[in-house]
């Protein structure tokens, strides 16, 4: 099976966490499975500015970026988080190999624009082409890319890519058959419950409820794309749990942690909402 795993930056912050995670990720490599790893930055990264006397403003969610933050960015998961994890699993037994977007101009972006906020993003980029062929040489010499999220423009500078949005389109682009987000919580919460399966329709009356907020938006949000955009399994899942990641990888019944992420339906039809049940 090939799989996109997001790892959620702040799972990097414990070396136990990363190391279990590794532990995983090698079980899964070794089964045979094609693994394309992303990491985002979370805290590291807001630590790493404040030491640096950077500020910074969101806008929907997204960090405007001006160059020098952006530098930082570079520095900071592309340089130390992503090779903390290729180091972790490589140690763990198989070889990984931390890449970014300007390896093999692997990963290639275009500025995001947001509505009147247009171009006042700075350096935020999404993504828009995954070099395959590049991975695929990877997958067969039986190494594990371990990817940053940034991407490579045409102008030759390279941009910030919510780690979320980057490995949903990233799940797309090299037609992956699963995509699951470790994060730092159990799954998709409703107050205190972690909810085992949530469709689009849910996702807006959360949203409106005022029941998820900040990151997880932006996480719904690539569920949705990855589901749209072909990827036939999307799973939330608590990264701090051991073996979260093989059961989530593994698992297709109850066994599973977290949340599933279900293609939206129509609402109203009995048959398809006993469909979304039966997949569980
Ligand atoms: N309903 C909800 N259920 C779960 N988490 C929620 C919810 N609403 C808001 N959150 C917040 O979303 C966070 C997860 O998103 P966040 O962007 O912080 O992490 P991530 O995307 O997993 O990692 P990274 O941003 O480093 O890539 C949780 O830690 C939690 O604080
Ligand atoms: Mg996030």
């Amino acid at each position: 099976m090939r799989m996109v795993i997001k790892i959620a930056g702040a799972l990097l912050e414990r070396d136990e966490h990363v190391q279990s995670i590794a532990r995983q990720i090698t079980e899964l490599a070794r089964a045979g499975h094609e693994l394309l790893v992303i990491h985002g930055g979370g805290k590291i990264f807001t630590a790493t500015l404040a030491r640096m006397g950077i500020t910074s403003r969101f806008v929907s969610g997204l960090r405007v970026t001006d160059r020098e933050t952006r530098d930082a960015a570079v520095m900071v998961f592309a340089g130390l988080l992503n090779k903390k994890l290729a180091g972790a699993i490589s140690l763990a037994g198989q070889p990984a190999v931390g890449i970014g977007a300007t390896d093999a101009a692997c990963f290639l972006a275009e500025p995001m624009q947001l509505g009147e906020e247009e171009g006042k993003l700075g350096y935020v980029g999404y993504l828009t082409e995954v070099n395959v062929d590049f991975l695929r040489s990877l997958w067969r010499s039986g190494v594990v890319p371990v990817a940053s999220c940034m991407g490579l423009g045409a102008d030759g500078e390279l941009y910030n890519i919510n780690a979320d949005h980057m490995a949903a389109a990233a799940a797309e682009f090299i037609r992956a058959d699963r995509l699951i987000f470790l994060t730092d919580v159990a799954g998709v919460l409703d107050g205190e419950k972690v909810l085992r399966a949530l469709r689009g329709t849910d996702m807006e009356d959360l949203i409106r409820q005022n029941k998820v907020s900040g990151g997880m938006i932006l996480k719904l949000e690539a569920a949705k794309r990855a589901l749209a955009g072909g990827v036939s399994e999307v799973r939330i899942v608590g990264g701090t749990k051991p073996r979260a990641l093989l059961l989530a990888a593994n698992g297709g019944g109850g066994r599973c942690p977290g949340t599933r992420v279900l293609p939206a339906v129509r609402t109203g039809s009995k048959s398809a909402q006993g469909a979304a049940r039966a997949a569980l």
